[in-house]
């Protein structure tokens, strides 16, 4: 049976380039369609991202279209800790483990909303951080997503690039 997550108006937004998507902060409710949606897109990668909703560090956002379906995630990680990831990620404040969105619905701007709205968010709840932190493999075609959204390449970490903007 499928429960529609509870909304808080406050922290919702609809996507200016196309009203039918809406972003809002995730709810328990939305974990299993993110981790269905980062298995799709993510195969080889083991690490569940989407149980990062049931934890107080993460900030995470879902973005759903006119039905209330899930068609993109984001995981922003707050404070470095010890109890995610990998000892590389856990060195960062404010780290985007995971985005990703629906391929029938990219380049409408889903992601680039996504990730204004984890900076948003991150600006309310931590304040005291100022710069967002990401890795990319440095085969990616994210990495023009990710530069457009006002990323730069700082430095190299195995086969990646560490990127980090202003939050
Ligand atoms: C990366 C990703 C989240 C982008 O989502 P999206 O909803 O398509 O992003 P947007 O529509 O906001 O893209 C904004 C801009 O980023 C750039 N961009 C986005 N995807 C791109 C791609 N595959 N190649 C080149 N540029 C890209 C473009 O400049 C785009 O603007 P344009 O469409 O007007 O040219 C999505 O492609 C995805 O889920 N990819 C697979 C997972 C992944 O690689 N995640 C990132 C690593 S964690």
């Amino acid at each position: 049976m499928f429960v529609r997550p509870v909304v808080n108006p406050e922290h919702t937004f609809m996507v200016p380039n196309d009203p039918l998507t809406q972003i809002r902060i995730a709810s328990p409710f939305d974990e299993a369609a993110a981790s269905h949606l980062l298995g799709l897109v993510f195969p080889d990668d083991p690490h569940p991202y989407a149980q990062n909703i049931r934890e107080s560090n993460c900030l995470n956002a879902v973005a759903t279209n006119n039905e209330g379906r899930l068609i993109g995630f984001a995981t922003l990680l707050i404070d470095p800790t010890t109890q995610h990831g990998t000892q590389e990620w856990r060195k960062y404040s404010l780290y985007i483990g995971a985005i990703a969105t629906e391929p029938i619905h990219r380049r409408k701007g889903v992601g680039t909303d996504l990730m204004e709205f984890l900076a948003q968010e991150a600006r309310k709840s931590a304040p005291h951080y100022q710069l967002m932190h990401l890795h990319v493999t440095q085969d990616s075609p994210s990495i023009h997503f990710h530069e457009n959204c006002g990323f730069v390449k700082i430095s190299t970490y195995k086969n990646s690039w560490l990127m980090r903007r202003p939050v």
